[in-house]
């Protein structure tokens, strides 16, 4: 591609249900863009039990499973593809650690600590690896949809 986004890097992020509460929405999306983010796609989602459990599998024997499932359907979710380079790495770090009442005290200018409240209710999710990343994008973006739900931004 001339634009030269073949070499920049996607990553998939989840504003969680708690994230899209009290303008936290536009807070994140504001980090997003001003850390020079790319939106690539966005999806707005109500996830059923079965597939948050499949998202979350490697979870699937820890004691915090079915509160996690039970959160994470809970209300809608906004999927986005994040493209920019380093973009897996960046994003972690811009969302700050798990445990938003940690990163309070930890990283008070990361999004969890502005917008998520504990371990749980930490607002939004990042790929922890490329190859996380390269599951992740194809669990929710398997072929190309013609949903109504998805918006593609390859003009921007
Ligand atoms: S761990 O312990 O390192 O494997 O956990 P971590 O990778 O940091 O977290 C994995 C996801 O599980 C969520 N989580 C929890 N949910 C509910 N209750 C508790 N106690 C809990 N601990 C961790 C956490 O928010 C992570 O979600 P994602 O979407 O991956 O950020």
């Amino acid at each position: 591609r001339s634009d030269g986004s073949a070499e920049k890097e996607k990553t998939l992020a989840i504003i969680k249900p708690d994230g899209l509460y009290d303008n936290c929405t536009d807070k994140i999306k504001n980090a997003i863009f001003d850390s020079g983010f790319r939106i690539v796609k966005e999806m707005l989602i109500q996830l059923d039990e079965e597939s948050a459990m499949s998202f979350y599998a490697e979870h699937s024997s820890r004691s915090f499973f079915s509160s996690l499932v039970k959160y994470m359907t809970s209300g809608p979710v906004l999927i986005m593809v994040l493209e920019k380079e380093n973009a897996v790495a960046d994003w972690r770090a811009l969302i700050g650690p798990t445990d938003a009442s940690k990163a309070k005290i930890t990283h008070p200018n990361s999004i969890r600590a502005i917008c998520g409240l504990d371990l749980q209710k930490n607002c939004v999710h990042g790929s922890d690896s490329p190859q996380s990343a390269q599951r992740e994008i194809s669990f929710f973006f398997k072929e190309k949809s013609s949903g109504s739900a998805v918006t593609e931004h390859d003009e921007l």
